[in-house]
């Protein structure tokens, strides 16, 4: 057999199914896994593409079977593994071949990566590969960091596996070193507040209008006809059909209440917080996971605080209520997204990244998890508009978000006055309505931070350092 295209190592459930949807494209592979009789098992689930599939049992048999320059994907665990996994293969590898760690790295990591290669002839990409288990298989959406010249090495690989959206392929070259792994934190980032902002509506029909699984899913699948058209609708009138094959019910009735999180929504987090970019979805969904992990402590509380003691939700018209739950989470994933691609933006200027917004929008509307048509929408939105400020002001959104976030204040005052808890549409409320306001309350923070700090305050007829006068009042022994 020739030399592969490509090689990957780790066949595991994300690698394997890389490594068969590289070799259906008609492309060549190379594969090794750190257990032999996982490469024997991963040869005999190939099949008909074994003519495409090299096994390989020892790293220099599995360079050795890579045309140069190697690009070489390793879809490992995150973390220390893929360093250790790279000093094992760097003796072997030649002047311009290609490490393409492949996980959901921290983009710090894989800057890191990226620098300490750099004298050695060898090439990093840091590469976000979105869409899970299905996506890997049958057309992911790639986002790609790394030099433009290892970019070409690699495009017309990529450019064959990638998911499509009518035609164009979810993947892109976004960028020098972390580019690929950042844009794909934000991405998850944005993809924690979505699925949010679903359990929170879902929320309300269960526990508000005491709606069972199924009636749910009926909302969510005529939801998914209409603007709120995306994967994750999608699945989740999926997840609200199934039924429990132990007790017979909704399956999603006996799943515990305690979500996990692997760590880039906190990213996310944090990056923006560095920043100083306003992300209060993706904050709001991320401790809001951390807050449904404290089962027992919220089970305690309940029994010592007990529920709200609030009316229950009264709604005379259910029809118009369910529009205006459809619309208000309509408005918040559009905060959402606006606040994702704002901490993009900074990202961009504070890594000298120039990360193309409009490119980023486009490879994600098929493929990976927040996949939807909302998504050409933005695509539309930053190229007709590329140097909007916000997502938010851009004509169509604005038109959008007029047009829904009355929606959006009446079921987040609803659930408020309820006692049903919404952390996510109500972050997206307080960002819009602060967003929008030209005179804050910051003249107070900042009046009481000279005050006690003498931190200095710009005046609104423009002087600016000022300092006092606060007059002699006295501050009481008290406070
Ligand atoms: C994707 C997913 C994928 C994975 C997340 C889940 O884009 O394909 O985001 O990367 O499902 O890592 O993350 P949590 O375990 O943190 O929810």
């Amino acid at each position: 057999m020739a030399q592969a295209e490509i090689g990957l190592i780790g066949l595991g459930v994300m690698g394997s199914n890389l490594a068969l949807n590289i070799a259906e494209k008609g492309n060549t592979i190379a594969v090794f896994n750190r257990t032999t009789e996982r490469t024997d098992e991963f040869f005999q689930e190939a099949g008909d593409l074994q003519d495409r599939v090299i096994p390989c049992k020892t790293i220099e048999e599995f360079v050795a079977a890579i045309k140069p320059p190697r690009p070489i994907i390793i879809m490992i665990k995150a973390g220390d593994a893929v360093d250790q996994q790279m000093e094992t293969l760097k003796p072997y590898l030649q002047a311009h071949d290609i490490m393409i760690d492949a996980g959901n790295a921290n983009f710090r990591d894989t800057m890191r990566r990226f620098e300490a290669l750099k004298d050695s002839g060898l090439t990093f990409i840091g590469m976000g590969v979105s869409g899970g288990e299905e996506g890997a298989r049958h057309g992911p959406s790639i986002m790609v960091g790394g030099t433009e010249e290892s970019w070409k090495r690699v495009e017309k690989v990529l450019t064959s596996i990638a998911a499509r959206y009518e035609g164009d392929p979810c993947v892109a070259w976004l960028g020098e070193n972390g580019a690929g792994h950042f844009v794909k934190t934000i991405h998850n980032g944005i993809e924690y507040a979505d699925m949010q902002m679903i359990a929170e509506i879902y929320g309300i029909l269960r526990d508000g209008l005491k709606m069972q699984a199924s009636e749910i899913a009926d909302v969510f699948g005529g939801w998914n006809k209409g603007r709120l058209n995306s994967f994750l609708i999608e699945i989740s009138e999926i997840v609200l059909r199934a039924k429990d094959d132990i007790g017979g019910g909704p399956l999603v009735d006996v799943i515990l209440d305690k979500a996990g999180q692997k760590g880039t929504g906190k990213w996310s987090v944090i990056e923006a917080q560095n920043m100083g970019v306003p992300a209060t979805g993706i904050e709001a969904a991320v401790a809001a996971r951390s807050l449904s992990s404290m089962k027992a402590e919220r089970e305690a509380a309940e029994t010592t605080l007990g529920l709200p003691d609030v009316p229950a939700l009264a709604v005379s018209d259910k029809a118009a209520f369910i529009a205006d739950l459809e619309n208000a989470l309509l408005a918040a994933k559009i905060g959402a997204y606006a606040q994702g691609f704002a901490v993009l933006s900074a990202a961009s200027k504070e890594f000298s990244w120039n990360l193309p917004m409009p490119t980023i929008a486009r490879i994600w509307r098929a493929g990976c998890i927040i996949r939807s048509e909302f998504l050409d929408e933005i695509t539309q939105a930053f190229t007709e508009t590329p140097d909007a400020a916000n997502l938010i002001v851009t004509p169509a959104f604005a038109k959008t978000v007029k047009e829904t976030d009355g929606a959006l204040r009446r079921v987040v005052s609803a659930a408020v006055l309820a006692g049903l808890p919404v952390p996510a549409l109500a972050s997206a409320l307080g960002y819009f309505d602060s967003y929008r306001r030209g005179r804050g309350t910051a003249n107070m923070i900042q009046a009481q931070r000279d005050y006690f700090g003498a931190h200095g305050y710009d005046r609104t007829d423009g002087a600016d350092s000022h300092h006092g006068p606060w007059g002699s009042g006295l501050v009481s022994e008290r406070s």
